[in-house]
């Protein structure tokens, strides 16, 4: 059932364009309108909502910091994004017009569970993005957007991640319809830009060979860094969790503006440090990237560098370049976090260790 792959994760994380157009399937018409009935919220009561709280774990919760980016930028409405274990146990402001958004993949985490009882005990409307078909989580919700991965065997999630993304993509885009916000007239293009994405995703995992030959140039590494800044920043959280996950080595994700306060003093010569960086063209952000870049680079890290096709100003500080398809911002986690994936996943293999099991770890975690 592997269909010839060496793990479950490999085939999962090959799966994933098919899981993004699953997930997108039905959701939205050829004019870029959403269909998410589903929510069984009235368009008044989304209209009420005045303020969102993402609560996850793990990689879900990563999911839910892209999240964060998009449905503040598409609909305005405040987002926070918090560690169930922590949104439980802290008195969080709760009212009839919040809207908690749970993200689990399994739809049992036992931490995640927890902060959704305690949101509807405190009359806050509950909002499940889940995987798994009538599980408790979804079950105790009051409504339920399903991503459509198919069963995730791998105990690293993959294409439970990129349905999330999908999922909560969706949900700003549809609140930014309903809500009418001024973001409105641009809905329909990032609806078509979702749209291309399974093609993109393919584009990079035409890549895997040479992300597997970085993997073996890399084997003895004892620690790994990985940088981004903006919605690429979670995916740099991501990229450091597989690594602890699969391989056991210490990995951290910064933000890169944060490395200057403090984070930089730990690049030494032939530090692995993977940076993703934003599209051209926005704002500052890139150009902050790749100054930030410089002075890693400075320091002696051993850059590998996730960009853009076309964008050359990354050429002069990077040892490895990916390229990435072209991508608004806030879409780019999508195809940035996949050479991640298959870097992770090809460590650990040659590592000798158990990709789809590693220790300590289980699929879902149903204690607290
Ligand atoms: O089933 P869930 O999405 O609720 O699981 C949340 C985390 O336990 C999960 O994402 C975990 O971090 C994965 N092992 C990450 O690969």
């Amino acid at each position: 059932e592997k269909d010839g792959y060496d793990w479950f994760m490999r085939k999962e994380i090959f799966e994933q364009p098919r899981a993004i157009a699953d997930s997108l399937l039905g959701r939205h018409d050829d004019s870029g309108k959403l269909q998410l009935d589903e929510i069984r919220m009235s368009e008044d009561e989304l209209r009420d909502v005045d303020k969102i709280i993402i609560t996850a774990c793990g990689t879900a919760f990563y999911a839910g910091l892209v999240a964060k980016y998009a449905i503040e930028h598409w609909t305005r409405i405040p987002c926070e994004v918090e560690l169930a274990h922590e949104f439980r146990y802290r008195d969080p402001i709760l009212t009839r017009d919040t809207l908690v958004v749970a993200i689990s993949q399994s739809g049992e985490t036992a931490d995640t569970l927890m902060a959704i009882r305690h949101a509807r005990e405190q009359r806050a409307k509950v909002l499940a993005i889940c995987n798994t078909n009538g599980s408790t989580i979804p079950r105790e919700s009051d409504a339920v957007i399903y991503t459509h991965a198919g069963p995730e065997i791998g105990v690293a999630s993959t294409k439970g991640f990129m349905t999330q993304l999908i999922a909560c993509y969706l949900l700003g885009l549809y609140l930014a319809q309903v809500r009418g916000t001024r973001f409105g007239d641009e809905i329909a293009s990032v609806v078509d830009e979702l749209a291309g994405l399974p093609a993109k995703v393919e584009q990079v995992l035409g890549q895997a060979d040479q992300i597997y030959a970085l993997a073996q140039d890399l084997q003895d590494a004892r620690s790994v860094l990985f940088l981004g800044r903006h919605a690429g920043f979670p995916v740099a959280l991501e990229g450091a969790l597989k690594l602890k996950e699969l391989a056991y080595i210490h990995a951290e994700g910064f933000a890169a503006g944060e490395l200057k306060h403090g984070p930089i003093a730990l690049i030494e010569e032939g530090l692995p440090v993977f940076c993703v960086v934003p599209p051209p063209g926005r704002d500052l952000l890139h150009d902050k990237m790749i100054s930030g870049m410089q002075e890693v680079r400075a320091r002696g890290a051993r850059m590998i560098v996730l960009a853009e096709e076309g964008d050359d100003a990354v050429d002069d500080y990077a040892d490895v370049i990916f390229r990435l398809p072209k991508a608004s911002t806030l879409l780019q986690p999508v195809a940035a976090v996949v050479p991640l994936q298959l870097f992770a996943c090809e460590l650990a293999t040659l590592m000798g260790h158990d990709v789809d099991q590693p220790r300590n770890l289980a699929k879902s975690v149903t204690v607290e």
